[in-house]
């Protein structure tokens, strides 16, 4: 099969690369030619473990190219991909342009009967809006379908090859069919829907995980008050089957490319529908304001944060990635400068490049410093803020970081220290609902 993914960011990437592990002929398409420059040597502009292997093999084999031809990209393919962004507006829908830019470039090249497959996430009805944009500029025959994405970043190339379950919104036979022959070889159950309920699948299975988060988080909350512990709870509840013992984060809240817009376009879609109390402004809300509240209790454990020196270690929303789209650290760091600390971070792939787009004005007026080694680090800092849940960051010997008789906090807000050897140390704990 030719297939032509548009679209080369985290998403796009790793769907080309592993559609050209199972020996299709795969075009990389995007309109950002540094991008490309960077993927035609099997450079990933991010990171994201185990995709450069996978790029350097699959380009070896010639099974996968980059382009920003449109013309070079489409007009072989069977099967066209389209993994652009989707924002969120500033009023909380989603903003479709990018993929209505690729329906307009597209359409010219399409080949008779090749299939338009939208992954990027979209609300239900948007397959109608991009047939009329392709209508408007071709004659071709063409078939349409939704194939939304699962994977997690930091884990990607293994979620791609390894997934849970591959859903296929398709209009007719023919295109579940095609479909369903080039995800065989991931020997996964396939879930075959109208795109309409693919679409909307996507949204409540990232609304779900968001709203346990912001559960747990409200659980976590009464926790830290009432002398019980986050974690114990956890442990009980988990024996449930209808609950479950996986993914209860107490922590900062959800950030990251998805959740976050995920959730506001739901609770958009209902104020469309006229109803503005629903559950998803709700979650927003909470979400939105944790970080906020987190720091005005701790900032009245340290005794204010003015003139204090923080150390901030890890800065990507999650580990194993370098992806600074919504991470607690965007929100932390600004709030703590304005509150006139001093921050000095570290994080094992960010480093200033990276963080530049994100924190410029606070490297260039100095109050964030971003180290690149952890020896480099100080040990004087009167709070350290655990924000991202980096192996080589929940297996340190934090006695580095203490200073003498000097009061240090050290708060740990993923939940991954040990309170007890952390005070041995000789420093203040606090978790998320924890006692200690
Ligand atoms: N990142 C994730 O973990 C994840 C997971 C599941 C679903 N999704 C969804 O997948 C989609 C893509 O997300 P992403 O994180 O990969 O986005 P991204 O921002 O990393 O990448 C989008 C890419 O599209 C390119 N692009 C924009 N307009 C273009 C055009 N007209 N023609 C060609 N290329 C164009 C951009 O240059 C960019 O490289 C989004 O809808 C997102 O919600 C993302």
């Amino acid at each position: 099969m030719t297939i032509a993914v548009i679209g080369t960011g985290f998403v796009g990437v790793v769907t080309a690369a592993v559609y050209a592990s199972f020996g299709h002929k795969v075009f990389g398409l995007d309109i950002d030619q540094k991008k490309i420059n960077k993927l035609k040597k099997s450079q990933v502009p991010f990171h994201e473990p185990q995709l450069e292997d996978l790029l350097k093999e699959t380009q070896k084999k010639n099974h996968l190219s980059f382009t920003t031809s449109y013309q070079e990209a489409i007009q072989s393919a069977d099967l066209i991909i389209v993994a652009v962004g989707t924002p969120s507006t500033i009023d909380g829908g989603v903003d479709l342009k990018y993929v209505f830019a690729c329906a307009e470039s597209l359409a010219p090249y399409l080949k008779s009967e090749a299939v338009v497959v939208v992954k990027s996430t979209v609300p239900p009805g948007t397959l109608d809006l991009v047939r009329d944009k392709i209508k408007s500029r071709t004659k071709t025959k063409f078939n349409l379908a939704s194939l939304p994405e699962f994977l997690r970043e930091g884990s990607a190339v293994n979620d791609t090859l390894h997934p849970d379950r591959i859903v296929i919104g398709a209009e007719n036979q023919t295109t579940f069919e095609l479909l369903g022959e080039l995800h065989a070889p991931l020997k996964a159950p396939i879930v075959r829907v109208r795109p309409e309920s693919a679409q909307m699948a996507k949204y409540a299975a990232n609304a779900y995980l968001a709203m346990r988060i912001t559960f747990i988080n409200q659980v976590a909350d009464i926790c830290e008050k009432s002398g019980a512990d986050i974690e114990e709870v956890i442990s009980a509840i988990g024996y449930d089957k209808r609950i479950g013992a996986h993914y209860w984060y107490p922590g900062p809240g959800y950030g990251g490319s998805c959740f976050p817009k995920d959730v506001k376009e739901l609770a958009h879609f209902f104020k469309q529908m006229g109803k503005t109390d629903n559950l998803f402004v709700k979650i927003n809300q909470l979400n939105s304001h944790r970080i906020n509240l987190l720091l005005t209790d701790y900032g009245r454990k340290v005794g204010g944060f003015k003139d204090k020196q923080i150390l901030v270690l890890g800065l990507s929303f999650k580990p194993n990635t370098d992806d600074l789209r919504e991470a607690p650290s965007t929100k932390f760091i600004p709030q703590l400068i304005k509150l006139r600390a001093q921050i000095i971070a570290f994080d094992p792939v960010v480093k200033q490049k990276t963080a530049q787009a994100v924190f410029g004005q606070y490297l260039e007026s100095g109050s964030l410093i971003i180290e690149d080694e952890l020896d480099d680090l100080t040990n004087s800092a009167d709070a350290i803020f655990l924000l991202t849940e980096w192996s080589e960051l929940i297996s340190l010997d934090y006695s580095r970081f203490r200073n003498g008789t000097k009061p240090q906090w050290l708060f740990d807000i993923r939940n991954r220290l040990n309170p007890v050897q952390v005070r041995k140390w000789g420093f203040k704990y606090q978790g998320i609902g924890r006692q200690g």
